[in-house]
């Protein structure tokens, strides 16, 4: 009990294995990630089995996996600070899901929006793709996720909130049927790091999923391919450097500049007063260049190592595996299961 309070708090968050990661995972979501590794013991997964929740092609999950984990690593994830590991390769993930899902009601799960918006996409699509349980059960398992490591700060974006709740609910459920066992987690949505704005339609976020393929900034885009988009953003027909509601393209190039550049909006704008749309794009373009070809640059060298990956993600998998372990044999004998198995 006495060095209860010089214990480093936990955190926990996952990500789904998408590929390329874009300039907004990385401000809102990635950078962040590094900086708690330093204050924090940190279990950060590469979730493939909610991957599997929508329809995907297995040769590709496979290669997104590692990109994603050399991508991780390029930007700054230290083996030696934290624990990366891919979901599936961890037991307890889906067992706990079971139990969670005995507590949760099925309406709650059919209430949540983002099961709802997924849901009618795969209705609306071409044929009409049928939906999957595990859809539904998706923030089930994202519960279990991060109750298993007892975690107490899960850093998330904005849309996870309502999948947080669900989180602290299951928690506080299990902890009521049967005794206290979860700590409830918080929810750690960054203040800073703003969202990030598609180049072509600034008033949508940058994602993976627009159509136009120059709204997107990829950190292993080249450096030609990203000059390229930056100096074809959309802007206004105006000519002044200046953030403002109505000049939402200009202010995503603002932002973008203030976040890879750490400098305040009210310095940029000061050094680009009087000068034109084109020169503030190409600095633009310069800082971004200066930010991801180093990280470039190490995930190409990190991808002809596979071997060295999986060694990082075999060590993060085996700490993750003793944290579950420890958590997986509480909630079975709360559970009342019978344990004639494991050695005495
Ligand atoms: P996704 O794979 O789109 O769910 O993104 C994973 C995480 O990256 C989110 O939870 C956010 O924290 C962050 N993120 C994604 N897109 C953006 C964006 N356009 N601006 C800022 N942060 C973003
Ligand atoms: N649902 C999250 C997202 O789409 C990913 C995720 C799965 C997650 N399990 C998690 C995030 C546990 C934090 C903690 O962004």
């Amino acid at each position: 009990m006495e060095n209860q309070s010089l214990q480093k708090k936990v955190v926990l968050t996952c990500a789904q294995p998408t590929g390329k990661l874009h300039l907004g995972n990385y401000i809102g979501a990635v950078r962040q990630w590094v900086k708690m590794q330093e204050d924090y013991e940190c279990y950060f997964g590469i979730v493939d089995m909610h991957a599997i929740t929508m329809p995907y092609v297995p040769a590709e999950l496979r290669k997104n996996t590692y990109m994603c984990a050399a991508q991780y690593l390029a930007c700054g994830l230290d083996p030696d600070k934290c624990s990366m590991f891919i979901q599936s390769n961890v037991r307890g993930h889906a067992e706990l899901t079971w139990i969670l899902a005995c507590l949760c009601p099925i309406g709650q799960l059919e209430r949540m929006t983002q099961f709802k918006d997924k849901a009618r996409k795969l209705s609306e699509g071409a044929g009409g793709v049928s939906i999957g349980s595990g859809l539904l059960f998706y923030p089930v398992l994202m519960a279990a996720d991060i109750l298993i490591y007892n975690a107490d700060l899960v850093p998330v974006g904005e849309d996870q909130k309502q999948h947080m709740e669900l989180a602290r609910d299951l928690a506080q459920k299990f902890n009521n049927t049967y005794s206290p066992t979860f700590n409830l987690p918080e929810a750690y949505i960054p203040k800073t790091g703003a969202r990030i704005m598609s180049l072509q339609n600034p008033d949508a976020k940058m994602s993976k999923s627009d159509k136009n393929a120059l709204g997107s900034l990829y950190m292993i885009d080249t450096p030609d391919v990203l000059r390229k988009k930056i100096m074809s953003a959309v802007t206004d027909s105006g000519s002044e450097v200046k953030f403002a509601e109505e000049k939402s393209g200009i202010s995503n190039l603002i932002s973008i500049m203030s976040s890879v550049t750490d400098k305040s909006v009210s310095d940029i704008e000061s050094e680009f007063a009087g000068k034109q749309y084109g020169a503030f794009k190409k600095a633009v373009a310069d800082a971004v260049i200066a930010k991801f070809d180093p990280i470039r640059i190490k995930y190409e060298e990190l991808m002809t190592d596979k071997a060295y990956l999986e060694s990082v993600l075999k060590r993060g998998a085996a700490a993750a595996q003793r944290r579950a372990d420890k958590m997986m044999s509480k909630v079975y004998r709360k559970a009342g299961y019978v344990d004639a198995i494991s050695s005495k």
